[in-house]
């Protein structure tokens, strides 16, 4: 099997939060004076739940640990250290202002710990970093509007766009069509998760009611022939993330899951992890499992990057400049 170590890496799909390994959120509960939630903590550094709703409550269980400008430096430099440990060049980090919130942070301090990781980790490792901040469909239409009219007022060189994340099941994507015009408006790159919970309709929905050129999963719309075709006319990326599907039970292993299928039909495929530790995986292992379960060649791992490169809300000196490191 070739090895994908070298391969040059990007990640447009990965939430901040989610990124946290068991041992690091031991270390913040520790150092707030928090008790960490044990009972939420595998053995071997992943986390235990049930399905997709109890997984979102073990990762606010985890998110709560955070308190302090510091927590949300290390956390962010603590996973871009390790993604460049793996030849990752650039990663849009998915975080939450309403977690934050929820944690007793303001946006302003969690935001300068993010920000203070990004620049740390640039500087000793050379990782590019941007930051896309969620809205959270569970936590409601008006918080999602109130994150965006907060990033239209206050904006900042990497915070380059929006995620709409959280329950799909209950939270139809049209209800966020205001939040998505106020981000959109205001300059930012608008992505959206869909077609991971719920199947093409949910995808359809996203497509034709957001602003949006990249859907987050959007696996499931192999399904659907004529929404194949919508994505290619329409040069949507999908950011794939295998081992998240796999885990949350979306397809029952990887000779059911779509990424070669969507690949070869023409549509613009990318890898990510989405919350690595929560589902068992990394970047590396996504790239390796593209390998081992879907034959993809060095070539084609290479226009995966590519792919990412190309769909990443970054401007256009950094897009080339990472472009010209993933030579085909
Ligand atoms: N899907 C939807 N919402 C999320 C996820 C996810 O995998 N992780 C954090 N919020
Ligand atoms: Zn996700």
């Amino acid at each position: 099997m070739i090895n994908t170590h070298n391969i040059p890496k990007a990640e447009l799909h990965l939430h901040l939060e989610g990124s946290m390994k068991p041992t690091l959120v031991r270390h913040l509960a520790k150092r707030n004076g928090l008790i960490a939630p044990e009972n939420i903590f595998a053995p071997d550094e992943t986390y235990i739940w049930k399905d997709f709703l109890d997984f979102l409550k073990v990762y606010d269980q985890a998110t709560l640990m955070l308190k302090t400008t510091q927590d949300y430096r290390d956390m962010t430099y603590a996973y871009l250290e390790e993604s460049a440990q793996v030849n990752t060049l650039y990663a849009e980090l998915i975080y939450s202002t309403d977690h934050a919130l929820l944690c007793g942070v303001s946006i302003e301090d969690s935001l300068n710990g993010v920000i203070q990781g990004i620049e740390d980790a640039k500087r000793d490792f050379g990782i590019e970093a941007r930051i896309l901040l969620a809205f959270v469909r569970h936590f409601g239409v008006d918080s999602c509007v109130n994150v965006a009219k907060w990033a239209a007022a206050n904006p900042h060189p990497l915070i380059t766009g929006v995620n709409l994340a959280g329950d799909e099941i209950h939270f139809p994507a049209e209800q966020f069509s205001v939040a998505f015009r106020i981000a959109a408006d205001a300059g930012l790159g608008c992505t959206a998760h869909a077609g991971e919970m719920m199947g093409p309709e949910s995808v359809w929905q996203a497509i034709d009611t957001l602003p949006i050129n990249r859907v987050g999963h959007g696996v499931r719309s192999i399904e659907d022939n004529k929404l194949i075709e919508a994505l290619m006319k329409r040069n949507i990326t999908l950011e794939v993330c295998p081992g998240s599907n796999i885990a949350l039970q979306v397809y029952a292993d990887f000779t059911q899951h779509p990424l070669r299928r969507l690949k070869d039909l023409g549509v613009t495929v990318t890898l990510s992890s989405d919350d690595p530790p929560f589902f068992a995986t990394s970047l590396a292992n996504e790239y390796d499992n593209a390998v081992r379960y879907f034959q993809f060649n060095e070539k084609e791992l290479l226009e995966m990057t590519r792919n990412s490169l190309k769909a990443a809300f970054v401007d256009e000196n950094t897009r080339q400049k990472l472009l010209a490191r993933v030579a085909v």
